[in-house]
C-alpha cells in the first residue's frame, strides 16, 4: 500500500482510504494489484533476463489487459533497477530531475519499492508517493514529477504506454521545488 509525504510540511498520509482520497484529489490514478500469480522468485529477483520479464508480463496479463483497456495503453514492458544495474548512481542522478511528459507515466510495482515525487496543487506543493509491490500509479500528462529508488535500491515495475514516443522527458525548471 502506498504512503504519501508532503514535502512542505513533512506530514505523512498512511491510511489507505486517505491515501486514495489524496491521490484522487491531485488527479493521480492509483490502484493496488493482487500479485499472487507471481512466484516467490519473481517477487524477489531484480536482475532479469528478457525471458524473465516476459514471464512476469504473462503472469500479470489479466491485470495489465484490464488497465490497458480502461485507460488506452497499447504497449507494456518490464524495467528492473538494482545495485546490480551498471552505473545505477548515474542513472538515478538523471532520473532525479523534475520533468514532464506529453502522456501519463504509468508504473505498476512488481517487486522492491520506489518513490514518485509529484508536483501537487498550489496549496499542497510537492509530495512523495512511496510505492511497494502491487501499487500502480499514473502521473498525469504534463504534471511535473520524477522517480527515484528508496534505500532498498531495487525495483521491478511494469510500464504501460499509449505511445512510447510520448514518454520523452521534458525538463521542468521550478523554483518552487522542495528538495528534501
Ligand atoms: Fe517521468
Amino acid at each position: 500500500m502506498a504512503t504519501i509525504r508532503l514535502r512542505n510540511t513533512d506530514a505523512w498520509i498512511t491510511e489507505e482510504e486517505e491515501v486514495r482520497a489524496f491521490l484522487s484529489s491531485q488527479g493521480v490514478y492509483y490502484e493496488h494489484w493482487d500479485l499472487s500469480s507471481l512466484t516467490p522468485e519473481q517477487s524477489n529477483s531484480f536482475l532479469l533476463s528478457d525471458s524473465d520479464k516476459e514471464k512476469i508480463l504473462s503472469a500479470l496479463t489479466p491485470q495489465i489487459e484490464k488497465l490497458a483497456k480502461e485507460r488506452g495503453y497499447v504497449k507494456w514492458d518490464v524495467i528492473a533497477l538494482s545495485s546490480q544495474t551498471p552505473s545505477l548512481d548515474e542513472l538515478l542522478k538523471k532520473f532525479e530531475q523534475v520533468h514532464t511528459h506529453t502522456e501519463d507515466e504509468v508504473r505498476a510495482i512488481v517487486a522492491g519499492s520506489g518513490i514518485f515525487i509529484i508536483k501537487g496543487s498550489a496549496d499542497v506543493g510537492y509530495f512523495d508517493v512511496n510505492l511497494r509491490a502491487g501499487d500502480v500509479i499514473s502521473v498525469p500528462e504534463y504534471n511535473p514529477h520524477f522517480f527515484t529508488l528508496t534505500d532498498e535500491r531495487a525495483v521491478v515495475a511494469v510500464r504501460l504506454f499509449i505511445d512510447p514516443a510520448g514518454w520523452v522527458a521534458h525538463p521542468f525548471e521550478d523554483a518552487s521545488f522542495t528538495k528534501a
